[in-house]
């Protein structure tokens, strides 16, 4: 395991819009550079940068043309490396995004790989034996787009041919067995990509569709971990202090193939999505009907739904990595589409007081807004999360110089966008409530990743939720009343939000409340 985790906390960047260094418009890699000292000072001290190789955007990167190539529109590979090495100098780790189960149609292996005569990458991907194909598995097919005499499978969108890890049980004469020397070479090619940024100084990777490589899986997607366990073993052996957090969420799987990490996910029914996102969504992806978010003031908020899911899997990974929670990401809709900063700030605080190793979306921590946008590179409905960072109220909030209509996304020009500038200077802010939090955390190894939680009260439709971590006790009452419960317990207060206090015995939380206590 790698030793930095412990104390890890995780700011995901979306390159093109977090700050343009050279006024073209769109995010890069020297913005990135710049922006290290403001990442650091909030308290995080590790990145998530979403992918930035080269691509022809189709699916803003994650249709990858050259994985050893950054995008010239973010800088160059001496870039990146740079980005590492100041980053470092600012004890600031880097994972860069690897998308595992698919590339670009683009890239050089499928463009070998679709040629009517078989060549050395006619396996690299999923093809069928014949053009017309009824497709009687759960792939999906793209057919009449090649010379060769098969149809392709595709992992996402059409632009995402799959890459060919096998099949756990071949079904069909065009199938291959996972152990196949092409199969086994695709995964030896992965390995060569992880290897070739790594040795340059990058920390590790956050996996795309981790879950998503093998096909015909048994139901514990038993032969894409065994893949991934392989690639541990390589990390361990040559890269120990690498680390791998995997777009899975479910957790039992996903570490015992082998990552680190896990996210947990706003996937139907999870728990995750209980606590923040528990609201139908309308065709703008806009909350619309009853809201049931836990950290709503006026929801009917109720934790088993999330502890329900959370602690059989916590029990049953705490000894072998951590659970990840994110305050979303840039497929997500803004937390802010839904929640207030007051809400914002009590969700962040328990966040941040869970163990694992938890991540926030860039503008989180400001509480940006979702807005209502015509689709950008393939992001549809999710392009509304991912607009340029609001740095302060000047040209384009500071996000870059270019004229707003050449930015890669517009800015929220509403006149009360919040952002860091104005942040930074009010003592009650989001991100100043978060900053203290994080801070804290820095200091009180009981609040860092090691799974140490024990639920005090955590009872269905009931307030506060309380829990313990170490020496250390917390409680959060986001209900619009005052809620209190007798723990025999004393306490002395080391942050709190609202008003509260853990004395003569009880847990005393008044509405919209958050507290961390030494006992
Ligand atoms: C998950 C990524 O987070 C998403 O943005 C992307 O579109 C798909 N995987 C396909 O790679």
């Amino acid at each position: 395991m790698p030793s930095w985790l412990e104390d890890a906390v995780f700011y995901e960047i979306y390159p093109q819009s977090f700050y343009d260094a050279n006024g073209d418009g769109i995010g890069d890699l020297e913005g990135i550079i710049q922006k290290l000292d403001y990442i650091r000072g909030v308290g995080f001290n590790a990145l998530w940068i979403n992918p930035c190789f080269d691509s022809p955007f189709k699916d803003a990167g994650y249709d990858v043309r050259d994985y050893k190539k950054v995008a010239p529109r973010y800088g160059t590979n001496q870039d990146l490396c740079r980005l590492f090495e100041v980053a470092h100098k600012k004890g600031i780790r880097v994972l860069l995004d690897l998308v595992p189960g698919h590339t670009s149609e683009e890239h050089c292996w499928f463009r070998e790989s679709k040629k009517a005569q078989p060549t050395a990458y006619a396996n690299r991907y999923i093809w069928t034996d014949s053009w017309f194909y009824g497709g009687r598995d759960s792939i999906r097919f793209v057919a009449g787009e090649a010379e060769r005499n098969g149809v392709y499978g595709i992992n996402f969108f059409k632009c995402q041919p799959a890459l060919n890890y096998g099949f756990l049980t071949v079904r069909e004469p065009w199938q291959l067995p996972t152990d196949h020397p092409d199969c086994i070479a695709t995964r030896e090619a992965l390995k060569d990509i992880m290897r070739f940024w790594l040795s340059q100084g990058c920390d590790g990777f956050r996996v795309d569709m981790a879950d998503s490589l093998v096909k015909n899986d048994d139901e514990n997607k038993g032969g894409t971990q065994e893949i991934w366990r392989n690639i541990r073993a390589m990390l361990d052996a040559e890269f120990p202090e690498a680390a791998l957090v995997s777009e899975w969420s479910h957790p039992p799987r996903a570490l015992s193939a082998g990552f680190h990490m896990d996210f947990l996910l706003d996937h139907e029914g999870s728990g995750y999505k209980s606590l923040l996102r528990d609201y139908r969504m309308n065709r703008e992806n806009r909350p619309s009907g009853e809201d049931n978010s836990f950290f709503k003031k006026d929801g009917h908020g109720d934790i088993r739904r999330f502890l329900d899911q959370y602690l059989p899997w916590y029990e049953e990974t705490k000894h072998r990595g951590f659970i990840s929670l994110i305050t979303g990401n840039h497929d997500t809709p803004r937390l802010r589409a839904n929640l207030s900063p007051q809400e914002m700030a009590l969700a962040y605080a328990v966040f941040f007081t869970l163990p694992g190793v938890p991540f926030l979306y860039y503008g989180d921590e400001i509480g940006m807004r979702y807005l209502s946008l015509p689709s950008k590179e393939g992001g549809y409905t999710r392009t509304g999360s991912r607009t340029p960072m609001q740095w302060n109220q000047g040209k384009n909030k500071g996000f870059s110089t270019a004229e707003p209509d050449r930015l890669y996304l517009p800015v929220d020009e509403s006149p009360d966008a919040p952002t860091v500038e104005d942040q930074e200077k009010d003592g009650s802010s989001l991100l100043n409530s978060l900053k203290a939090l994080l801070a804290l955390r820095h200091k009180e190894k009981d609040l860092q990743a090691t799974p140490n939680l024990r639920i005090l009260y955590g009872e269905r439709g009931a307030f506060p939720f309380v829990y313990r971590r170490g020496s250390l006790v917390l409680g959060v009452n986001p209900s619009p009343r005052a809620a209190s419960v007798e723990l025999g317990l004393e306490g002395t207060a080391l942050y709190t939000l609202g008003s509260c206090c853990l004395e003569k015995g009880h847990c005393r939380m008044e509405e919209q409340s958050f507290g961390v206590w030494r006992v």
